[in-house]
């Protein structure tokens, strides 16, 4: 059985949850391997609708483990929540959740930080974070001072939280923030510890026993590859490796045992917060394209930028993470329009650029190459095989794929899991 490695090929909000739901149902592990809250997996079934932020969407399949990585940032009293909504929905997390004992440790100081460097960043400098602390949590675990799950059930927990809260408060402090009350902080994560103790545990192990066993892994990707803190538009990204390479970090999975990896692309381009889009549409094809495919974000409730297909994006993504093929989102949003564009390259100080610029006023200076294709205006919702759709929608579909060097295998055109076409993967 394989070990897939699903990623994000944009800025996020690509659509995975719906397709780690389908693949959920051909793997046993499903595993979630960076960020933290900071996502939002929405996934429906019937007529109930799940929206996810730590715990992968595998939890609402019968009888699938689910693992919480230890390149995941934890926030103990999100996590509880979390559970606690699931559980007052029919849905326990017993025996199936099992989180990193080496995942960091999200504490409400990594929030107030996160809240408070954002609003004194001058305009042009904000990045839009969700505000869940990500980028100081991931800063900790870089600067060697952070604490992890496995600490969290330390006897000598609430002296270290006292300890990281004494610096923490000063540098709040300084930014004219409210200190934050340490014993509040060590009774709260004390009785979260109480709930997630039977869930912290030594998931390197478990995880490679269970390939050893031949058990078919789903490692989970957040956010997307532009959002990633190495290859994204760097400062306006997310804290962590949010590409392929995170699998493997953020789990203790060998490179050798990740058997494909599955890019995940909406039919056409958002982005949640702040930083360069270049096919963004100000104008009212921008606002029908945010209407008519919900683009708001799952954890912030923002409205998504909404914008074109961009080839450049999602090539790049493609070379990346070695996306074995795509599985493309959203294609029924597109339905009713006459003319879609797709962005082929962009022009730069008067040069063709065929890849993404690493230098961000680059990018902002880069204006796209559009070429335009006929629209289908048929509805395709209720499409079940790939051959049944217009063959206009065939055209731009397999257009995409021209332009990005990867095949198509998957191809969603609703929210519904019966939506979800299967092509040759
Ligand atoms: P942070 O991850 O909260 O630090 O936010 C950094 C950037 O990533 C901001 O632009 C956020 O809007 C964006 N971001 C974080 N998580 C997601 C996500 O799940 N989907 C889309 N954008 C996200």
């Amino acid at each position: 059985m394989p070990n897939t490695v699903l990623i994000g090929a944009q800025w996020g909000d690509e659509g995975k949850g719906k397709i780690i739901d389908v693949l959920t149902q051909e793997s046993d592990i499903v595993v979630r391997y960076q960020g933290g809250s900071n996502a939002g997996h929405t996934v429906e079934i019937g007529a109930q609708r799940y929206v996810l932020h730590l715990i992968p969407s595998g939890i609402l399949h019968a009888g699938k483990q689910c693992v919480i990585g230890n390149g995941v940032v934890v926030d103990p009293l999100a996590l509880v929540a979390e559970i606690e909504e699931l559980a007052g929905r029919g849905k326990r997390v017993d025996g199936n959740l099992f989180i990193s004992d080496r995942a960091h440790v999200v504490f409400p100081y990594h929030r107030a930080l996160d809240e408070n460097r954002e609003r004194l960043r001058q305009k042009g400098e904000k990045i839009g974070t969700t505000k869940r602390g990500i980028g100081p949590t991931y800063g900790d675990k870089a600067a060697r001072t952070g604490l992890r799950m496995g600490d969290l059930l330390d006897p000598l927990f609430a002296e270290m939280a006292a300890e990281r809260l004494a610096e923490k408060n000063k540098i709040l402090g300084a930014l004219g923030a409210e200190p934050i009350d340490t014993a509040a902080v060590q009774e709260a994560y004390a009785k979260a510890a109480q709930v997630l103790a039977p869930c912290i545990t030594d998931t390197v192990t478990r995880l490679n026993r269970a390939i050893r066993e031949g058990k078919s892994l789903l490692l989970e990707g957040a956010q997307g590859t532009m959002l990633d803190i190495d290859f994204g538009t760097y400062p306006f990204v997310t804290s962590s490796n949010a590409t392929a390479g995170g699998a493997c970090t953020g789990t203790g999975i060998p490179p050798h045992r990740i058997d494909r990896v599955i890019g995940v692309v909406k039919a056409y381009t958002t982005r949640v917060g702040e930083g360069p889009f270049p096919t963004e549409l100000t104008d009212a094809t921008g606002a029908r394209l945010g209407r008519e495919g919900h683009e708001f974000g799952a954890t912030t409730g923002r409205p998504r930028r909404c914008g074109w297909f961009d080839a450049v994006v999602a090539r790049y993504s493609a070379m990346i993470n070695g996306v074995d093929f795509w599985a493309i989102t959203k294609l029924d949003v597109l339905d009713k329009l006459e003319t879609i564009r797709v962005c082929v390259a962009y022009e730069c100080d008067g040069r063709r650029v065929e890849c993404v610029p690493s230098n961000i006023r680059m990018l902002d200076r880069c204006t796209p190459v559009y070429e335009d294709i006929p629209g289908w205006q048929t509805p395709t919702r209720d499409v079940t095989r790939f051959e049944d759709l217009p063959a206009r929608a065939k055209a731009y579909v397999e257009r995409l794929c021209e332009l990005t060097g990867a095949p198509l295998g998957i191809l969603s055109v609703g929210p519904r899991r019966d939506s979800t076409l299967r092509v040759g993967a």
